[in-house]
């Protein structure tokens, strides 16, 4: 009799300890997925987005020496419509080429703003 209870105390103990550990674990997570990726608020296209093509984009993709021309609001949102600016900047990344992706700061301003729909804010 003692030591069925004694038993029990152990089984008992030892579940507490796992909800412990794995309680701990997933606020670890939690707080490094805030960490490494802490969403941008709000994305412009001129303020943001515009920078990132004159730095990386327009010395090829301007007055039509490359298609699509990046300098402007019209024809890159009809690259996004067609889904090739996405493709070669975010999923391919050979856009810029050269073997330099854009920064993971820069992927990320072009992701949200894609995902709020590509506006000309
Ligand atoms: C060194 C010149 C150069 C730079 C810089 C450059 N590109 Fe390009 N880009 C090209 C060339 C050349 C092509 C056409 C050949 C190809 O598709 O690989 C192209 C093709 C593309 C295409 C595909 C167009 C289509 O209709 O299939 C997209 C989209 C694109 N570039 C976006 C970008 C973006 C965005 C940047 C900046 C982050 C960039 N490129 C930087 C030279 C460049």
């Amino acid at each position: 009799m003692i030591k069925s209870k004694y038993l029990l105390f152990g089984i008992s103990f030892v579940c507490i300890g796992g909800y412990t550990v794995v309680f701990t674990s997933c606020a670890k997570e939690k707080g490094k997925l805030v960490a490494v990726a802490p969403p941008p608020a709000a994305v412009s296209f001129a303020n943001d987005i515009m920078p990132i093509m004159t730095a990386k984009c327009t010395n090829c993709h301007s007055g039509g020496m490359q298609n699509p021309d990046l300098d402007t609001y019209t024809p890159l949102k009809a690259s996004v419509d067609n889904g090739t600016f996405k493709n070669r900047v975010l999923v391919l990344q050979d856009m810029p080429p050269g073997g330099v992706p854009l920064s993971a700061a820069d992927q990320q301003k072009i992701q949200v703003w894609l995902d709020n729909g590509a506006p000309n804010n």
